[in-house]
């Protein structure tokens, strides 16, 4: 069953006189518990496609049908209540907050969520658990290996348990042992929470571990 189908969506920007085409026609459809890889070279649009994905941008032309309802994004704050608790994004350099715990940083996924703190709290619990760093609860970003501060941004992605995760690059700043470490993680909750992850990568051994690929082209 679709979670989500791209129907000819096109995508240009402009700056200046410039205009750059980066997504003419495309389309493709992702189900509902499948683990997609999205590679293509530098500058083929993978971001964009990312970024129309989560409602951040929308497209020129085109259909995007999310969960069997057209995503119309015409401002901001659409594009704000179409991720509520939908989607989940995770990026290459973490964005985690400094000042906030570990437990903190993840709680902040569900801020949208309509909880009580102890509901919160019991969520963000399991969340610990289930990606192995309970004992760093208390712990400060900036005291964590590059790999258990990946753990805590899925975390935050996960902790709302969204229909969909997108991730750019999620082991773009990783070595390679901690790199499999967190593909680990991804598959893990893919398989057990069945969770819909479409995961940007340059890496073919990250892509090979997923169900499929979508190659982008540069235009
Ligand atoms: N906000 C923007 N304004 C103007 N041009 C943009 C904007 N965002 C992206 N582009 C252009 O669109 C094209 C695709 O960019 P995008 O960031 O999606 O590529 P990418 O595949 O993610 O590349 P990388 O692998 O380097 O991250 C590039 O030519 C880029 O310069
Ligand atoms: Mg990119």
């Amino acid at each position: 069953m679709a979670l989500l189908e791209l129907e000819n969506i096109c995508k240009s920007f402009k700056t200046g006189d410039t205009t750059t085409i980066v997504h003419n026609n495309l389309s493709f459809t992702v189900d509902k518990g499948e683990l997609v890889a999205i590679m293509g070279k530098s500058g083929s649009g993978k971001t964009t496609l990312l970024n129309i994905l989560a409602g951040i941008d929308y497209p020129d032309s085109g259909k995007y049908v999310f969960d069997g309802s057209e995503v119309v994004i015409k401002k901001t704050n659409d594009g704000i209540k179409f991720r509520r608790n939908q989607i989940g994004v995770i990026l290459q350099h973490f964005a985690l907050i400094n000042d906030y715990t570990v437990y903190e940083n993840i709680e902040l996924g569900l801020w949208e969520a309509d909880l009580s703190k102890h509901e919160r709290r019991k969520k963000v619990d399991e969340v610990l658990e289930r990606l192995g760093i309970s004992d760093l609860r208390n712990q400060y970003p900036d005291k964590l290996s590059g790999g258990e501060k990946q753990r805590v941004a899925i975390g935050r992605a996960i902790v709302c348990e969204p229909k969909l995760v997108l991730a750019d690059e999620p082991t773009g700043s990783l070595d390679n042992e901690t790199e499999k470490e967190v593909i680990e993680i991804i598959k893990e909750l893919n398989k057990s929470l069945e969770m819909t992850f479409i995961i940007v990568t340059h890496d073919e051994e990250v892509a090979s571990c997923c169900n499929r690929t979508i190659t982008l082209q540069k235009l």
